[in-house]
């Protein structure tokens, strides 16, 4: 008895997606120990968060192939990028990664959507969501950022930035939170 629940093609896409997150986890703990190297405690322990929070994202991917008794494919991960050569340059870098992400989270919606896989469609809602959140965070450090003189930020905004970023929470609050009387 066939006991697969999911497609070849979709199988093969979800594996890719699960290197991926994977990937990214790479990446967010290679810039995370740059920046503690450069003496942004803050920073990297927000980075090193963000390592954890792509390493259950692709648990998620994996768990989810097992539940639809395909077969997972652990395979190498490729190895990050180069080091950022400031904290805006790390920020830039950081949302251009999450909007790759988003891309190929997208086309595996809409792969699903072809194959009217209706559950691995869902399943894909919630990392549309959680892209959504990765991207608007990233935008908002970057607006700090700039703010505090992008490139040219003074030790003092930079120390402010770095301060910050220790205690700030995981998630950004979305546009669907919001109301009139709380913007
Ligand atoms: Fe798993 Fe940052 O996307």
């Amino acid at each position: 008895m066939n006991t697969n629940r999911l497609s070849e093609t979709l199988c093969a896409s979800l594996n890719k997606q699960m290197t991926k997150e994977a990937h990214a986890s790479q990446i967010y703990l290679s810039y995370a120990s740059w920046a503690d190297s450069e003496g942004y405690e803050g920073i990297a322990n927000f980075l090193f968060r963000h390592a954890q929070e792509e390493r259950n994202h692709m648990m998620k991917f994996l768990e989810y192939i097992l539940e639809r008794g395909a077969k997972v494919k652990v395979e190498a991960i490729p190895a990050p990028p180069d080091e950022p050569s400031g904290v805006q340059d790390c920020f830039e870098k950081v949302f251009a990664q999450e909007i790759d992400n988003t891309k190929w989270i997208y086309k595996l919606v809409k792969q699903s959507f072809e194959e009217e896989d209706w559950a691995t469609w869902h399943f894909l809602q919630w990392f549309v969501k959680e892209q959504t959140e990765e991207e608007t965070l990233a935008l908002n450090l970057l607006d700090k950022i700039k703010i505090a003189g992008g490139s040219k930020a003074s030790g003092d905004s930079l120390y402010k930035i770095d301060k910050d970023l220790k205690d700030m929470p995981d998630d950004a609050e979305l546009a669907e939170t919001k109301t009139a009387a709380k913007p």
